[in-house]
């Protein structure tokens, strides 16, 4: 008797073992798991739709009127409102570093159309690939171009151009202008404003991260 439960035992044990072999088929199936709350996490994927909310998406945006932090202020422009564009400026100053940063975006961003050296004259468009003739910034025309104006081409594009709203945040996209008005200064443009140490030309444009708001609001309540 003893002899036939070994036995028994035996191939269960084998047949259990075989079992477990693996038949070559690919398994998609864990199995059981031992902690499904680790392995299926009940929070919501960022881009899946969520019942909890109205809009049913599971990444929030920002909430209305607040500003991230080390980000700027919006600047309120509408697009086509041409004459604000004329009369938008900016508070901000550059350090030599952040002037270089504006360099390093332009020849990124504008240096294919534009030329690195602000002719018009970039490959894309000395390649014959781009139809339409970029801003030469040497010439007459674009020399004295208000800085609002140019804000605006960058942001919401201009004809042949599109926008490089996207691409680079609002103090880029003024270190970027500094970096072309730097360079016009030094070809018979106007004179350089945006270095550090010169007095900004319009305080109604406070588009400054929040600490030098913070600053600002505690002179204010010093007045
Ligand atoms: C794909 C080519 C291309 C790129 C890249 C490009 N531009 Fe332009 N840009 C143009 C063309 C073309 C015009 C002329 C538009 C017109 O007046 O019809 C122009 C015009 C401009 C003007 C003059 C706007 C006006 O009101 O007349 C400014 C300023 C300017 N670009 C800045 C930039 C800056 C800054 C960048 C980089 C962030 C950039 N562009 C990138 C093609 C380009």
């Amino acid at each position: 008797m003893n002899k036939i439960k070994s036995i028994l035992v035996a191939s269960l044990g084998m047949t259990l073992g075989l079992a477990s072999c693996d038949t070559g088929n690919i398994r998609r199936d864990p199995g059981h798991v031992y902690a499904p709350d680790m392995t299926y996490s009940r929070a919501y994927d960022a881009y899946t739709s969520n019942p909890n909310f109205e809009d049913s998406m599971t990444s929030r945006l920002p909430v209305t009127g607040t500003v991230a932090r080390g980000h700027q202020l919006p600047d309120h422009l509408k697009e086509g409102d041409t004459t604000a564009y004329k009369t938008l400026t900016t508070a901000m100053r550059f350090s030599a570093d952040e002037l270089k940063e504006g360099g390093r975006l332009f020849n990124i961003y504008c240096g294919i159309c534009h030329g690195t050296n602000l002719d018009g004259q970039g490959p894309l468009f000395a390649s014959g690939k781009f139809a339409s003739m970029p801003a030469n910034f040497k010439d007459a025309k674009y020399l004295h171009m208000p800085v609002g104006q140019m804000y605006a081409a960058v942001k919401y594009g201009k004809n042949m151009m599109g926008s490089y709203a996207s691409q680079l945040d609002i103090k880029q996209r003024w270190m970027v202008i500094a970096h072309i008005k730097k360079l016009q200064s030094e070809n018979g443009g106007d004179a350089f404003i945006f270095g550090e140490g010169v007095a900004p030309a319009a305080k109604a444009d406070s588009a400054k991260a929040a600490a030098p708001m913070m600053a600002k609001a505690d002179e204010n309540k010093k007045k």
